[in-house]
C-alpha cells in the first residue's frame, strides 16, 4: 500500500482527491490519507459541509477520514507516509518538492515544474541525491488521445506528420480581475498565460514531436505580461507546428482545448474532449476511450514507484526541458516575436 500525503488543498487539489477516490475505488493499492494546506480554511468549509471534525492544528482533525494538517511538516511528523502530492502554486513547486524529497518521499508535483528552469534543476539535483521517483503533473501527456496520437505518430501508421495546430482558451485571469487578484495575476510567480496554460500544449508538442530548432513567439498582456500567446515551432523536417493559447477570456467562456495534427493519411482532431481520426479513404476512427489525465498520471506514477520501474513517459528532465523552452518563447516574444534557435537539449 502507497501512502500518499497532499500538499496545498485549493483547486487543482479538488481534481486530485477525485483522482484518489476513483483509483482507491477500483480498488488501486494506494491511498490519500492525510492533506496540509497552509490556509486551512480551505478545507474547514469542505469539513463543515461534509464531515465535521476538523481541528485546526491537524492530528486528529479529518475530511471524509483524511488528516489534515496546516504544515507539511506537520503532515510528515504525524503521517507515515511513502510519497506526497504537491498542488501549491507555481512559485513554490521548488520549494516544497525538494523539501519533500529531502524528507525521504517520492514527489508527484503540478506543473509548471517551477517558476524558472533553474528552479528546476535543482528538483531534479535533489530527486537524484536522495534517489525519490519525481514526476511532474504534464497531464495532457496522459490522457488516452494523446497517447493514441503519440503512437500513432511513432509507428508512422499515418504516413509522416505534415502540421500540427494546438489552441486553450480559458477565463482564466478574469479570476484575478475585479478586486479578486490572486497569484496567478503575477508574472513572477505565476509566468502568466504563456508559463500556466500554454506549457500544456508546449509539452504536448515535445511529447508528440520532440524539441524544436527554432521557435517563435508573440505576445501580450491582460493581467500579466503574456496572457495572449501564439507561438512557432520549427522543425528540421519542415513539419508547421503551432499552438496558441488566451487567458484573458471573459467570465462565462469555459476552458476549451482543441488540437489538430494532419498526417499524410489521416488528420486527427481532439476537440470537446473527444479524439477523432478521419482517414485518407474516408472513413472514421472514433472509438478511443477517454480517461482523466491527472487520474492517468497517478495511476502511472504509482505503479512504477511499486514496481521500481523508470518513468518513461514523463521523467523530470523533459518537464524541465518543456520550462526551458517556454522561457525561450517568452523571450522571443519579448523581442516581437524573434526567431531563436533552441539549442540541443541539456539531458
Ligand atoms: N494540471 C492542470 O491542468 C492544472 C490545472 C490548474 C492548476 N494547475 C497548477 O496547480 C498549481 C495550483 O493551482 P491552483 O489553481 O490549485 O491554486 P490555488 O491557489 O487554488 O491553490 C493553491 C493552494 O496551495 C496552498 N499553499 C500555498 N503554499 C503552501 C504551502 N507551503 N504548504 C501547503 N499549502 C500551501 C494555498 O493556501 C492554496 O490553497 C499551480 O501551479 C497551477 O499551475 C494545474
Amino acid at each position: 500500500m502507497l501512502r500518499i500525503g497532499m500538499v496545498g488543498f485549493g483547486n487543482i487539489a479538488q481534481a486530485h482527491l477525485a483522482a484518489y477516490h476513483t483509483l482507491e475505488k477500483e480498488g488501486k493499492d494506494i491511498k490519500l490519507v492525510a492533506l496540509c494546506d497552509i490556509d486551512p480554511s480551505k478545507y474547514l468549509s469542505r469539513s463543515q459541509a461534509g464531515s465535521p471534525g476538523y481541528i485546526p492544528d491537524g492530528e486528529s482533525g479529518s475530511i471524509e477520514g483524511i488528516h489534515c494538517y496546516d504544515h507539511m511538516d506537520k503532515m510528515a511528523d504525524n503521517e507515515e507516509l511513502d510519497m506526497v502530492d504537491i498542488c501549491v502554486p507555481t512559485y513554490r513547486h521548488a520549494e516544497c518538492a525538494i523539501h519533500m524529497l529531502e524528507r525521504g518521499y517520492h514527489v508527484l508535483s503540478e506543473k509548471p515544474m517551477a517558476r524558472t528552469y533553474g528552479d528546476c534543476l535543482k528538483m531534479i539535483d535533489a530527486a537524484k541525491k536522495n534517489n525519490r521517483y519525481l514526476m511532474i503533473g504534464q497531464c495532457v501527456r496522459f490522457y488516452p488521445e494523446f497517447r493514441y496520437m503519440k503512437q500513432a505518430i511513432d509507428d508512422g501508421r499515418f504516413g509522416k506528420v505534415l502540421s500540427a495546430r494546438f489552441e486553450r482558451i480559458f477565463g482564466g485571469a478574469t479570476k484575478a480581475k475585479g478586486g479578486n487578484k490572486t497569484w496567478f495575476a503575477d508574472y513572477n510567480l505565476s509566468g502568466g498565460g504563456m508559463l500556466d496554460l500554454h506549457i500544456h500544449d508546449i509539452d504536448l508538442t515535445r511529447y508528440l514531436f520532440g524539441n524544436p530548432t527554432a521557435v517563435c513567439s508573440t505576445g501580450i498582456g491582460f493581467n500579466t505580461k503574456f496572457d495572449c500567446v501564439d507561438s512557432k515551432l520549427m522543425y528540421a523536417d519542415g513539419k508547421v507546428v503551432s499552438a496558441a493559447a488566451d487567458w484573458s477570456l471573459c467570465k462565462g467562456i469555459s476552458f476549451t482545448a482543441t488540437a489538430r495534427v494532419a498526417c499524410e493519411e489521416a488528420t486527427m482532431i481532439y476537440s470537446g474532449g473527444k479524439l477523432t481520426v478521419y482517414q485518407r479513404d474516408g472513413s472514421i476512427i472514433d472509438d478511443i476511450a477517454p480517461r482523466d489525465g491527472i487520474t492517468s498520471e497517478i495511476d502511472y506514477l504509482t505503479d512504477i514507484i511499486a514496481k521500481g520501474e523508470p518513468n518513461r513517459l514523463n521523467p523530470p528532465e523533459s518537464a524541465a526541458e518543456t520550462v526551458r523552452l517556454v522561457e525561450m518563447l517568452a523571450r522571443s516574444a519579448e523581442d516581437g516575436g524573434a526567431r531563436l534557435d533552441f539549442p540541443e537539449k541539456m539531458f
